[in-house]
């Protein structure tokens, strides 16, 4: 691969946007350049909190043309997976510690015409996500225990988003390193200087303040971190 990987975006999750007014949050995502959005499922089970599920993704995919990232923390994501693919996701994030076969699962979802993406919490090692990475298009490293918006980075899962892009650049791939949780203008660039090429943001968009203007900061953050990427 020709070195840099993937292009770097922001993908706002709506989990911190006001529900009640969702299209006006999309629509202040796009002007501020958001090249993705992020969509938090919770079934109470697999997570300890409850979230939305397909009808949701479907009303947001009817409000714009932004890929749809779907980060399913449920048990079972394969069973699930048609009913988010054909709301519109884009791309199907599963847990590798969900119950499902993890291969199993990725050939799931890609029999449904979409991307597939792994995860891995905060407490599961890289290992649990390398014989995925010439499988999917996405490697995702949360950085806060799933569950809630509004936690804190934790910086040691810094060494994973170094290990995940590794592994992709080995092997040639140009998938993304995604990194979800507590991500602000403060810890981005950590993330970005590691490889991370995909940032899930909620409260650093939506809380307190401008989204098209928090958008820009976490933009240049990222870009700056980037710019001194160990790669
Ligand atoms: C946490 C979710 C995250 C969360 C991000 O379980 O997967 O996507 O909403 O929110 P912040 O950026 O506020 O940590
Ligand atoms: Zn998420």
């Amino acid at each position: 691969m020709g070195g840099r990987g993937p292009t770097l975006r922001l993908a706002p999750s709506l989990l911190s946007a006001d529900f009640a007014d969702l299209a006006s949050a999309i629509r202040r995502c796009e002007e501020g350049g958001a090249g993705a959005l992020h969509l938090d499922v919770m079934d109470g089970h697999f997570v300890p909190n409850l979230t939305f599920g397909p009808a949701l993704v479907r009303s947001v995919r009817a409000r714009t043309k932004l890929p749809l990232d779907v980060h399913l923390m449920i048990d079972r994501p394969a069973k699930y997976a048609r009913a988010f693919a054909d709301a519109g996701g884009n791309t199907l994030v599963f847990h590798v510690e969900a119950s499902d076969e993890a291969r199993a699962t990725v050939r799931t979802i890609h029999d449904l015409g979409v991307g597939a993406g792994a995860a891995i919490r905060p407490g599961t090692p890289f290992e649990a996500l390398a014989p995925l990475a010439d499988q999917v298009e996405q490697l995702l490293v949360m950085s806060v225990e799933p569950g809630f918006s509004g936690q804190s980075f934790r910086p040691e899962v810094l060494p994973k988003i170094r290990a995940a892009r590794a592994a992709l650049d080995a092997i040639g791939s140009s998938a993304d390193v995604s990194v979800d949780g507590g991500i602000t203008v403060a810890t981005a660039p950590s993330a970005a200087r590691e490889g991370a090429s995909f940032f899930v943001c909620g409260n650093s968009v939506f809380v307190g303040g401008e989204i098209v203007e928090n958008l820009r900061h976490l933009r240049q953050a990222v870009d700056e971190g980037a710019a001194g990427a160990v790669r």
